[in-house]
């Protein structure tokens, strides 16, 4: 059956393969940005604050999710917050956003958070995966014009994960979590 509002046909819900939309890779899309971590980013035990981790994981991802859609967007859901590990003053913080999932109107990012040391190793201290909705000026979801071009075995266990994880949001909105 065609969509006639979307002007996607019904190909199910994971916009694979199938999906006529033009496509763009996970490439074109990837964000990374680095903070240092100052007095006013630190809580009273000396650590970065969770909530201005945040903050950076919600603005790098939320500019993946508009270069990938060109279009407007709103963070509809975030998921995972596990603090791997402290961060403290001085340190380099490295968040890279990635595109795993592209939906009808919505889409899901992946942050990836890390120390960087001076002898430039970089230790995971936090992964997140975010929903963004593409919204119009009233903001009401809207269609995102392009699908995800997915070129690497490790793009295509991200969006396989993505589906999973998008399954268990759409039960714990059923359940009223
Ligand atoms: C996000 C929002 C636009 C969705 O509007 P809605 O009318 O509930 O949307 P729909 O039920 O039609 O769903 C639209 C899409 O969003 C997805 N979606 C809706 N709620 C979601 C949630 N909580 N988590 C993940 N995805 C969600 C749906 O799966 C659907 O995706 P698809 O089109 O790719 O299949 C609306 O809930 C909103 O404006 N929320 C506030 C967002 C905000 O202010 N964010 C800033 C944080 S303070």
């Amino acid at each position: 059956m065609y969509d006639v509002l979307s002007g996607l046909g019904n190909m199910g819900s994971d916009y694979g393969a199938g999906d006529p939309r033009p496509k763009r890779t996970v490439e074109f899309s990837q964000v990374e940005n680095m903070f240092i971590i100052r007095y006013e980013n630190i809580n009273p035990t000396g650590r970065l604050f969770g909530g201005q981790l945040l903050a950076w994981i919600d603005e790098v991802a939320g500019a993946c999710a508009m270069r990938h859609t060109g279009l407007n967007v709103t963070t509809a859901s975030i998921d995972n917050l596990t603090f791997k590990r402290g961060a403290y003053l001085g340190d380099i913080v490295v968040l890279v956003a990635r595109m795993t999932y592209v939906g009808k109107t919505s889409c899901e990012v992946r942050v990836d958070s890390y120390i960087e040391k001076k002898d430039g190793f970089r230790y995971t201290i936090n992964r997140a995966f975010l929903t963004f909705v593409a919204i119009d000026d009233n903001g009401k979801p809207i269609r995102i014009p392009y699908g995800l071009d997915v070129q690497t075995v490790s793009e295509k266990a991200r969006w396989d994960g993505a589906l999973l994880r998008r399954n268990n949001r759409t039960h714990r909105k059923g359940v009223g979590f």
